[in-house]
């Protein structure tokens, strides 16, 4: 297929990616074993019988107890390893990825252990290939901002190794305003501002994570088309969306693929990537998202390759590394 294989040779840069989101099922009962942490599943066929969600909620209680298998420092290597491969076999030359530190801390790992691995497979990757590689640091929305505010500082000491923070987790309930201290200080501390919002948040979260965090792009944001005035802020501003269609999909926020809207939110002028948010729970990584699109949208090359290019535009990279990858 001629599009397909165009796609996969593309270089892409991804944006929306967690990486306790690419913990595979086979990697995870392992590590279960090897730390004794006790699962309700045993075999891999229990396992993968889980994967399937009505709504975001019911993927997160499933993704917090895999990433509860993770404890020792080679795990974190392992994990990040396992992904950054990954990107190579996908051509993501760029990628930005979400690390949540409050996901671990409550089992007593504390950044020391899992930093150490995660940096060691990022220098690993820059030196043996070339691999482009920034980190987020993401906060769960569903604990308080206080707690938050505890992580940001203890990210103090690795400062260096993050570019942005970003905010996940239950978005119903928990709307941008709640962590509006949280993102005065990291914009004072010099990360730049990312957000979730309008997955299944309404319009107004998203002008919340505009107005109230500041946020420079927003983390899905496919809700937007229910308001129009906001839309076309959005497009003004040229706010990017990293968009995850096999994850809108898998969470029912699209009854299936053919219903997404992301032709529409290219269509009415916005900056929109694809990403693929957890993809060793939503079947598959960016390439298969694209090819997704292709499959049920009819995606064309002129289509992907103005996302592509977004991506690179949306990225965190210095304006001066961004021009070099355009
Ligand atoms: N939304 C919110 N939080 C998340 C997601 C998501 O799609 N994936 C992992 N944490
Ligand atoms: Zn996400």
């Amino acid at each position: 297929n001629r599009f397909e294989d165009w796609l996969r040779a593309a270089p892409k840069a991804e944006l929306h990616l967690h990486l306790d989101g690419t913990l595979g099922a086979g990697r995870l009962l392992q590590l279960a074993d090897k730390n004794n942490v006790p699962l309700p599943y045993n075999t891999l066929q229990e396992l993968e019988a889980a994967y399937h969600f009505e709504n975001l909620q019911s993927f997160l209680d499933l993704y917090y107890l895999g990433a509860s298998v993770l404890r020792e420092e080679e795990d974190f290597y392992a994990l990040m390893m396992d992904y950054l491969l990954r990107c190579r076999k996908n051509n993501i030359v760029h990628t930005e990825i979400m690390i949540e530190p409050q996901t671990y801390l409550p089992n007593g790992i504390d950044f020391p252990v899992f930093m150490a691995g995660f940096q060691r497979a990022v220098m690993e990757a820059r030196s043996r290939w070339g691999q482009s590689v920034q980190l987020i640091l993401s906060f769960l929305r569903h604990l308080p901002e206080s707690a938050a505010l505890d992580v940001l500082d203890k990210a103090e000491n690795y400062r260096d190794d993050f570019v942005a923070i970003g905010l996940a987790s239950s978005e119903q309930g928990n709307p941008p305003q709640k962590f509006t201290e949280l993102y005065r200080r990291a914009r004072e501390r010099g990360y730049r501002l990312t957000a979730h919002a309008g997955e299944e948040g309404p319009p107004a979260f998203i002008r919340s994570a505009l107005e109230d965090l500041t946020v420079e792009r927003i983390d899905h944001g496919v809700r937007c088309l229910e308001d129009d005035t906001l839309v076309e802020v959005l497009r003004e501003r040229r706010i990017p969306l990293t968009v995850c269609p096999l994850s809108n999909v898998r969470l029912c926020v699209f009854p299936t693929m053919k219903q997404h809207n992301i032709l529409q939110l290219l269509a009415r002028g916005l900056v929109v990537t694809v990403n693929s948010d957890d993809p060793a729970y939503f079947g598959g990584y960016l390439n298969d998202n694209f090819i997704a699109l292709h499959r049920a949208l009819n995606l064309n090359r002129s289509q992907a390759l103005q996302m592509l290019r977004n991506g690179f535009e949306a990225s965190f990279l210095a304006t001066a590394e961004k021009s070099e990858r355009l």
